[in-house]
């Protein structure tokens, strides 16, 4: 039976069946050829998307537009400061309002309730952008990168080094067990997710053939691992004061080369990005200035070694985002 998931919303992907994810997967890949290719796929002429972000992006805002006018629609990026939302007027009211006018809304915020209201007063399709706890079109990305690598990626092992709990490895956690992968979280104690989830997880991967491990030791994390991944340590949202607190305790899960020696001598390296790789930002600076750390989650040499993929998953990040669009809207 083919999927149709015309229609839906796109708001964690424990909605989503391994068909529908590997649908999206598939056409990801296609939209990839036709981009590189110069074929024109504007499949959406006269239908029009609304981004809001209520956090700052360059990626994901970046993929939504140029995918959204490569599919042949009208963008329009609004941010909390420039609307009405959440001040002067109440999320079901701002979705109701924008359900009336665009065929498609990309959220990205605070809580995941918000994306979810959205999708219930707006009336249309709903992507999620990034929440405190999942971002669901990043996992799209980084699969479509493995793929690239490795062919088929069931059975291969995904291990996510530092702040375990973040939204991205949330969603890490999700699409491994969806997807028949090995999932580890390889952090502090204080720092993996939720039993609620890891369960939710678990039970799926024992209809997958996955696995879901958590750790504190980095050897058992990058044993036999196909893909090392890592995302930066304090998220956005999150209290500046944390820096000091999560440096401690997440500095021996930085992924380095000593770290990348003990996976699989074929594996590759992910990061969502950003990332704090070397002292060229305002952060990476103070935070060499207060705590002598030349770089934070990973290491300069890793970054820009032979097994990085980053860059990749950042350009992949756009094709998939198409296809999620065109899949929902078609
Ligand atoms: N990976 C990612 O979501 O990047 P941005 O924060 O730049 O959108
Ligand atoms: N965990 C990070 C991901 C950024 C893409 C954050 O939420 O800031």
């Amino acid at each position: 039976m083919g999927v149709n998931i015309r229609g839906r919303s796109f708001l964690t992907l424990l909605d989503y069946t391994p068909e529908e994810i590997n649908y999206l997967l598939d056409l990801s890949a296609e939209f990839k050829r036709l981009k590189r290719a110069g074929v024109d796929h504007s499949y959406l002429k006269g239908k029009q998307i609304v981004l809001l972000f209520e956090k700052t992006s360059t990626r994901t805002r970046c993929a939504f537009e140029v995918a959204g006018r490569d599919l042949g629609m009208g963008v329009t990026f609004l941010d909390s400061k420039s609307s009405q939302m959440g001040n002067k007027e109440s999320l079901a009211d701002t979705a109701k309002v924008l359900g009336r006018m665009f065929d498609g809304i990309e959220y990205r915020g605070y809580k995941q309730s918000v994306v979810e209201d959205l999708a219930k007063y707006s009336g249309v399709p709903v992507w999620n952008g990034l929440t405190d706890d999942f971002h669901p079109t990043q996992m799209l990305a980084d699969i479509l990168t493995a793929k690239e690598e490795f062919g088929d990626i069931r059975g291969r092992k995904l291990t996510f080094f530092g702040d375990a709990r973040n939204n991205v490895a949330n969603s890490l956690m999700v699409v491994c067990a969806k997807l028949g992968m090995h999932y580890c979280a390889c952090g502090p104690k204080e720092n993996m997710p939720k039993a609620e989830l890891v369960e939710k997880c678990r039970e799926i991967a024992k209809t997958t053939g996955a696995t879901i491990t958590l750790t504190d030791s980095v050897e058992e994390g990058a044993k036999d691992a196909d893909i090392l991944y890592t995302d930066i340590w304090v998220s956005m949202g999150e209290d500046k004061a944390l820096w000091e607190p999560r440096i401690k305790a997440l500095k021996p899960y930085q992924v380095n080369k000593e770290v990348m020696a003990m996976a699989k001598p074929t594996a590759i390296f992910e990061h969502c990005l950003p990332s704090f790789h070397d002292r060229n930002t305002t952060i990476g600076e103070e935070m060499y200035e207060k705590y002598g750390l030349e770089a934070m989650e990973v290491t300069d040499d890793v970054f820009l070694g032979t097994q990085a993929r980053e860059f990749d998953e950042a350009e992949n990040r756009m094709h998939t985002i198409k296809a999620v669009m065109y899949a929902t809207l078609k």
